[in-house]
C-alpha cells in the first residue's frame, strides 16, 4: 500500500501535493517523492522517511509549477532508499509516474526491454516507465494502454509526460484511485482525503479503467480503449473518514482489507503445476534447507499465535519438529539452538524489542535466522539473513488483524516449500495451493456476515467473562480471538483447547459465562463436539463457529456463525475473521476506543 497524489490545474501544485501526501501518510511512510513540471522539465525531490523529511528537504527549493505528481511509499520490491522512492522516470526523463501495487512480471519485462534501458531503482514500478517509453509514439494514453496490456499484477498509476503539460493519465487495477473535480483543475488521490480541502466532487475509478485528464475535462476508457461513462459523486466524508475509506475505524477497514492483502501475500510466490512455493527471500540453498532438523518460531502477541498455527503447518506439511517461543521467554531459558535449527522471528512491525533480542541470541548460537515481517526495511528485516515479507500493508489499529492472516499465509508458504523438498507429495501441494487461491473469495463471504455478527456481539455486550475454545490448528485461533476481546473491549477472556476444559476451567461455567467455540469440519470435529456438549450441560451460552452445511450445529447452539469449508490446514485463515468482527462490534457497542485501546502501543520497542 502506498499513497499517490497528483494535480493538474492553475494553482501552485507543490503545497497541494505535500499536504495531500500528509493525508495519505497512513498508507505508508518509508519514503516519499514529488515531481513538478517547471519550464518544460520535471524537477523532483525524494527523501527517506516521513513526509516531514521531504518537506524539510524542499525548503528553499523552487519547485514551481501547476502540473505534478507525488507519492508516499510502503516498500514491497526494493529497500527503503531515495532511489527506490517514486516518482520514477523513463530513460528520457520525459515520462514520469507514480505506482501503487505490484507488477508481478517485472523481471520478465525488464529482460525483454534489454540492456538499452537504464534503471535507477530496484523497484518493480520503474519498468512501467520504460515500457511506456517504448510504446510512446506521440499519444500518451495509447502508450499507457499498450504498456498495461503487457502487465500482470495490480496498479493505481498516474503518468505524466513533459511534452504534454495538459495531459495526465491515471489507471486502476486493484489499487484505488479517486479523481477530484475543481474549476479547470483535477486532483488525484489514493483516497479522497488529499482533495477534500478543495472539492467535494469526485469520480471513483474502477478496476480496468484508464482516464485521460486535461485541465478542462476527463475522458475514461477501459483497457480495450472503449469509452466508459462515469458519474460524479458528491462526497460527504470528512478527511478521517476518507482515510478509512468510509469505515468508522481503521480496525474494521483492516479486517475488510484481508481478502485483498491475502491475495498480495501469495501472489507470484508459488507454482501450481509443481505444487510448490518459491520464497526467494528465504535466502537458503537447497542443501541448507535439507540440513534443517528443527524449526523455532519466535514472536509476541498476535504474531505468536500465528506462529502456533505455523507449528502445525511445519510439522504436518514438512515433517520438521517445530517449537514456538514467546520472545520474552526465549532468551532467558538457555534455549538449545544449533546450526541445524532454523529460527524465524515473526513480527508485524519488525521492531518488537523482545523478538529482536531473541533473534540476536539465536544468531549468536549459530542458527539460520530469518524474518517473517510486515514493515519493509524494519530492524528485524535488516538484522536477519533473509525472510518473507507478509505484504499486509500498513496496519494502524493497535489490535492486529490482517497481519495475523498474512503471517499465517507466509508460514504456510514456507512450510510448503520445505514440505515439497521433504515428504509432501505433488498432489497434496497442488490441492493446498488450489484451496489457498480460493481463500480471498471465502474471506469475502465471511465479511458479508459482519452485520449478523454485530447483532450477536450486542446480545452479549453485558457479559464480563468469555471462554474461547478450539482444538488442533484452531486452538491458536481461539487464543487470538480471546486476545482481541481483551485488548479492545477490556472484557476478561481465556482460551483453552476444548479437551482441557474438564481438567479445571469448566468449574467457572455458568449461564453468565459464554463460550465461543470453533467447531469447523475437520479431523477433530467429533472430539470438539463432545467438548461443547459438556459446556452445554453446564448451561453456559454457546456461540458456535461451524462449517456451512453442518446441519447438526443447531442441536448445540442457537447462535451460530457459518464459514465456508476449506482444507483443515487453511482453516485459521477463515476462522479468525468472525472472532475479529465479534470483538470489534462488541468494543463499539461498549463505546471503547477501538483503534487506540488503553495501556497499549502499536509497536513495543521496549523489553
Ligand atoms: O509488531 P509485532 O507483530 O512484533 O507485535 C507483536 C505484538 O505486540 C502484537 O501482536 C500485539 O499483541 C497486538 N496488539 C495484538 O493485537
Amino acid at each position: 500500500m502506498c499513497g499517490i497524489v497528483a494535480y493538474i490545474g492553475n494553482k501552485n501544485a507543490l503545497p497541494i501535493l505535500i499536504n495531500g501526501l500528509r493525508r495519505l501518510e497512513y498508507r505508508g511512510y518509508d519514503s516519499a517523492g514529488v515531481a513538478i513540471l517547471n519550464n518544460g522539465e520535471f524537477l523532483s525531490a525524494k527523501s527517506v522517511g516521513k513526509i516531514d523529511n521531504l518537506a524539510t528537504k524542499l525548503n528553499g527549493q523552487d519547485l514551481a509549477g501547476t502540473y505534478g505528481i507525488a507519492h508516499t511509499r510502503w516498500a514491497t520490491h526494493g529497500g527503503v532508499t531515495e532511489a527506490n522512492a517514486h516518482p520514477h522516470a523513463d530513460c528520457t526523463g520525459k515520462i514520469i509516474l507514480a505506482h501503487n501495487g505490484i507488477i508481478e512480471n517485472y523481471r520478465e519485462l525488464k529482460e525483454e526491454l534489454g540492456a538499452s534501458h537504464t534503471y535507477k531503482s530496484e523497484t518493480d514500478s520503474e519498468v512501467l516507465a520504460h515500457l511506456i517509453e517504448i510504446y510512446y509514439k506521440g499519444d500518451l494514453r495509447k502508450a499507457v494502454l499498450e504498456a498495461l496490456a503487457r502487465v500482470r499484477g495490480t496498479y493505481g498509476l498516474v503518468v505524466m509526460h513533459s511534452d504534454h503539460p495538459n495531459t495526465l493519465i491515471a489507471a486502476r487495477m486493484g489499487s484505488p484511485l479517486v479523481v477530484g473535480i475543481g474549476d479547470n483543475e483535477f486532483y488525484i488521490g489514493s483516497d479522497a482525503s488529499p482533495m477534500l480541502a478543495y472539492t467535494k466532487k469526485v469520480i471513483f475509478l474502477d478496476d480496468g479503467e484508464v482516464t485521460e485528464i486535461s485541465r478542462e475535462q476527463m475522458n475514461t476508457v477501459n483497457l480495450k480503449d472503449i469509452n466508459v461513462a462515469k458519474h460524479v459523486e458528491e462526497i460527504e466524508w470528512d478527511e478521517a473518514q476518507a482515510q478509512k475509506q468510509g469505515f468508522p475505524h481503521f480496525m474494521l477497514k483492516e479486517i475488510f482489507d484481508q481478502p485483498t492483502v491475502m491475495a498480495d501475500a501469495i501472489r507470484g510466490r508459488y507454482n501450481l503445476a509443481d505444487g510448490i512455493a518459491h520464497l526467494g527471500g528465504l535466502n537458503m540453498s537447497l542443501e541448507q534447507m535439507h540440513s534443517v532438523k528443527r524449526v523455532v518460531l519466535i514472536a509476541c502477541g498476535t504474531a505468536s499465535y500465528a506462529a502456533l498455527v505455523g507449528k502445525y503447518m511445519f510439522e504436518r506439511l514438512a515433517g520438521i519438529p517445530t517449537e514456538v517461543d514467546v520472545a520474552s521467554e526465549f532468551r532467558y531459558r538457555d534455549p538449545i539452538i544449533d546450526s541445524q535449527t532454523l529460527v524465524f522471528g515473526i513480527s508485524q512491525s519488525g521492531e518488537t524489542a523482545d523478538t529482536l533480542a531473541a533473534l540476536k541470541e539465536a544468531k549468536r548460537k549459530g542458527a539460520f535466522v530469518r524474518g517473517i515481517v510486515n514493515v519493509v526495511g524494519s530492524t528485524i528485516a535488516r538484522e536477519t539473513d533473509g525472510g518473507v515479507y507478509i505484504h499486509a500493508g500498513p496496519e494502524l489499529a493497535v489490535a492486529s488483524s490482517k497481519a495475523f492472516t498474512n503471517m499465517v499465509a507466509a508460514l504456510l508458504l514456507c512450510a510448503l516449500q520445505f514440505g515439497r523438498i521433504n515428504k509432501l507429495t505433488l498432489a497434496t501441494g497442488q490441492r493446498l495451493l488450489n484451496a489457498l487461491q480460493e481463500i480471498p473469495e471465502k474471506m469475502q463471504i465471511i465479511l458479508q456476515q459482519s452485520d449478523k455478527i454485530k447483532e450477536l456481539a450486542e446480545k452479549y455486550q453485558n457479559c464480563r467473562d468469555f471462554f474461547f475454545l478450539g482444538r488442533g490448528i484452531n486452538f491458536p485461533v481461539a487464543l487470538e480471538g480471546s486476545l482481541k476481546l481483551k485488548e479492545i473491549t477490556y472484557i476478561h477472556s481465556e482460551a483453552y483447547p476444548g479437551g482441557e476444559m474438564k481438567h479445571g476451567p469448566i468449574a467457572l461455567l455458568s449461564p453468565q459465562f459464554p463460550v465461543f467455540a470453533i467447531m469447523t469440519k475437520n479431523q477433530l470435529y467429533d472430539k470438539m463436539r463432545s467438548n461443547i456438549e459438556e459446556v452445554k450441560a453446564r448451561h453456559a451460552p454457546i456461540i458456535l463457529l461451524a462449517t456451512e452445511g453442518d446441519d447438526k450445529a443447531s442441536e448445540l447452539a442457537q447462535d451460530i456463525i457459518y464459514v465456508p469449508p476449506t482444507m483443515e490446514v487453511l482453516e485459521p485463515l477463515l476462522n479468525v475473521i468472525p472472532l475479529q468482527l465479534f470483538s470489534y462490534h462488541l468494543a463499539v457497542a461498549l463505546g471503547r476506543d477501538v483503534d487506540r485501546p488503553r495501556n497499549l502501543a502499536k509497536s513495543v520497542t521496549v523489553e
